[in-house]
C-alpha cells in the first residue's frame, strides 16, 4: 500500500530530529534482511554454466539473495560485436532494474566487464549500487596469450592490429578492445568501442555517458598478476602499457588525468576499489571462494 520508499533519498532529505532518526533506524531495520539483487554478466566464451559457483557463494553467505545470470551470447557468440551484445545486455538488465527499485548489483567477468561499462554508460536511468568488475580488461588487450591465440587470425600480437583495426576486424569482440600500444592512432581511429567507451575518442555523447557512468555508488575492480589471459594483468585495474610496453597505473592514465568518462571522479569520491589476488588463472576467478570472501563478499549488501 505504500509508495516505494528509497532510503537514500530520506537521508538525504529528512529533516534533522529525533523523529527522522528513528524513521531512518526503521528503515534501516527493514531493510536490513533483503540483500540487492546481483546480476552477472559472464564472459568471452563462457556462459551461465560457469557462474553457478558463484551463485552457491553468493546464496551461502546472503541466503535468500535473487542472483539473475544473464544468458546471451553465450560461448562462441560472445565473439559478435561488442555493441550489438550490449543492445540486448542491456535489456535484460534494464528488466530486471525495474523490479529492484533498491537498486542491483552488477558482477561482471573478463569480457562482460565492458560490456556492463557500456551499458551504465549508456543507461541514463540505471539504479546499479555495486559495480563489481573481475578480471576484466578495462584498459584493453594486448597479449598474444594460448587463449586468444585460437581465435584471433593473426598469430603475432605485433600483428593483430592489421586484423583488428578495420570493418572486419571490428566484426569480433576481442578486436573491440585489442589496445595496440604501438598503433595508438589507427587504435583511436578505426576502434569502434574501446576508445568511446574510455573516453580516448571525444565524441557528442561523452558528457552524458559519463553522468549516466557516475549513477553507480562503488566499483570494485578485481584482477591480479597469475591471471595469464589478461595483458598487462593491470588492465583489470585500468593500469596500460605505454609506447615502451611499461604499465602506467590507473592515476597516471590521460583518461584517469582528464576525467573523461567519470573515474576520477568516482576515484575522488572514495568510490573505487581495487582487490589484487595473486595466485589465480583467468578462469578461476569466478570459482574462488577465497576471492569471493576477499573481494566480493562484502559489497554484496
Ligand atoms: C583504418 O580505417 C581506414 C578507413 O576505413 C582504413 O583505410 C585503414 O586501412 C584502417 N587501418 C587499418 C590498420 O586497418
Ligand atoms: C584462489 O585464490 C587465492 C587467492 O585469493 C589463491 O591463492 C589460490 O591459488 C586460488 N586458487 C585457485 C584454484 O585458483
Ligand atoms: C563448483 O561447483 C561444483 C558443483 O557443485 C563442484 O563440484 C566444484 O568443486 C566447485 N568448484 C569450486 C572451485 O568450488
Amino acid at each position: 500500500m505504500d509508495p516505494p520508499v528509497d532510503p537514500e533519498w530520506v537521508e538525504m532529505r529528512a529533516p534533522r530530529g529525533p523523529s527522522a532518526v528513528l524513521l531512518m533506524l526503521l528503515l534501516a531495520a527493514g531493510c536490513a534482511d533483503a540483500f540487492r539483487p546481483v546480476i552477472i554478466v559472464h564472459g568471452i566464451l563462457d556462459g551461465p554454466e560457469q557462474f553457478r559457483n558463484l551463485s552457491a557463494f553468493i546464496q551461502k553467505v546472503h541466503p535468500g539473495t535473487q542472483v539473475s545470470i544473464i544468458s546471451l551470447y553465450n560461448c562462441m557468440e560472445s565473439l559478435k560485436p561488442l555493441w550489438e551484445q550490449i543492445q540486448e545486455f542491456r535489456k535484460a538488465i534494464e528488466d530486471i532494474m525495474k523490479d529492484s527499485p533498491e537498486g542491483v548489483h552488477l558482477l561482471c567477468f573478463s569480457q562482460g566487464g565492458l560490456i556492463c561499462r557500456a551499458v551504465l554508460s549508456t543507461s541514463p536511468n540505471h539504479n546499479v549500487h555495486t559495480f563489481i568488475s573481475l578480471s576484466s580488461p578495462l584498459a584493453g588487450q594486448y597479449g598474444d596469450t594460448d587463449y586468444l591465440n585460437r581465435y584471433l587470425p593473426g598469430c603475432m600480437k605485433k600483428t593483430v592490429f592489421l586484423f583488428c583495426y578495420n570493418n572486419l576486424g571490428q566484426k569480433l569482440s576481442i578486436c573491440n578492445y585489442w589496445n595496440d600500444p604501438h598503433h595508438r592512432d589507427v587504435y583511436l581511429k578505426n576502434n569502434t568501442f574501446l576508445p568511446l567507451v574510455n573516453g580516448e575518442k571525444p565524441h557528442k555523447l561523452m558528457k552524458d555517458w559519463r553522468e549516466n557512468f557516475l549513477r553507480i555508488k562503488k566499483m570494485v575492480l578485481i584482477g591480479g598478476p597469475d591471471d595469464d589471459v589478461i595483458t598487462p594483468w593491470q588492465s583489470s585495474h585500468f593500469g596500460f602499457y605505454d609506447n615502451s610496453e611499461d604499465v602506467v597505473d590507473m592515476r597516471n592514465q590521460q583518461f584517469y588525468k582528464l576525467d573523461t568518462f567519470g573515474l576520477k571522479t568516482l576515484d575522488a569520491r572514495g568510490d573505487v576499489t581495487l582487490c589484487v589476488q595473486a595466485g589465480v588463472k583467468h578462469t578461476h576467478w569466478h570459482s574462488n571462494f577465497t576471492v569471493f570472501t576477499n573481494c566480493i563478499e562484502e559489497w554484496l549488501v
